[in-house]
């Protein structure tokens, strides 16, 4: 048993419809309720509209929910975002920030991811910070500056003492750009490279909160290769995207954490 307790995450991106989620809620729900993995924590991430359903169906299990992105600004003017505090209002736990598909598609910047960092700290809300490396980055040599950087940018924001996150609620995803969705997944031990460097980057840059951190990986995390990743000593879970629609999947995957 690693003294981190592990964490799965289901990433659901924008998939689901209120019927399909019903049906996901029920299958996790009949599987996942308190009693039965306790050694895992799980967290679901539906798109914005579903919180509520999740909420309702979530609720009283031990299954936590989560958003896919939050506001670096308070509140204002801001069309088609959502606040911190709003995540609160709704009893959301967790919020997933600067995933490589904000980063590449909305342009977000990691002084924005850790903008969106510091929000969560503000408020309480426990973060996923998500960093990781393109194909180009990795070929060119480059991965770990890419890491540190994405790294130094979260761990500035982790540092203000006048909001102090847990560190049970600080949790980082190392997501290989090139492995997600793509079927391609980085080898154990690739992740466990990539893992010890991040969190010997987060010692190095003064969080004192290092060795409790648990990073998850991400990136084509099936059933058949979870377990094989998860035994990894720097891999503390996972971040699950297509795998994390089909009950029977996520729910094998969150047993592979249970038994790493
Ligand atoms: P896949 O598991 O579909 O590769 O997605 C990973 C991911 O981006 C989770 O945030």
């Amino acid at each position: 048993m690693k003294a981190r307790k592990p964490l799965v995450a289901g990433n659901w991106k924008m998939n689901g419809d209120i019927v399909s989620n019903e049906q996901l809620f029920t299958a996790l729900r009949a599987d996942l309720g308190r009693a039965s993995v306790p050694q895992v924590e799980v967290v679901v991430c539906p798109p914005y509209p579903y919180l509520g359903q999740a909420a309702a169906w979530l609720g009283d299990t031990g299954i936590a929910w989560g958003a896919q992105d939050v506001s670096a600004l308070p509140n204002g003017a801001y069309t088609g975002d959502v606040s911190a505090s709003m995540l609160v209002d709704l009893g959301c736990q967790w919020a997933i920030v600067g995933h490589s598909e904000r980063r590449q598609l909305a342009g977000e910047t990691d002084e924005q991811v850790a903008a969106k960092v510091s929000m969560c700290m503000t408020h309480g809300v426990g973060v996923i910070a998500c960093i990781g490396e393109t194909l180009e980055e990795r070929e060119a040599g480059r991965t770990e500056a890419v890491l540190g950087r994405q790294v130094d940018a979260i761990v500035a924001a982790l540092l203000d003492p006048a909001r102090p996150l847990p560190a049970e609620r600080v949790v980082l995803a190392y997501e290989p750009v090139w492995a997600i969705g793509t079927g391609r997944t980085a080898s154990p031990e690739m992740a466990q490279a990539a893992h010890r460097f991040v969190r010997e980057r987060l010692a190095q840059q003064g969080y004192r909160h290092a060795g409790a951190t648990r990073i998850l990986y991400g990136g084509s995390v099936k059933a058949a290769n979870a377990a094989g990743l998860f035994a990894m000593p720097d891999v503390d879970g996972g971040l699950i995207g297509g795998a994390s629609l089909v009950a029977d999947d996520f729910l094998a995957i969150c047993r592979a954490a249970a038994g790493a």
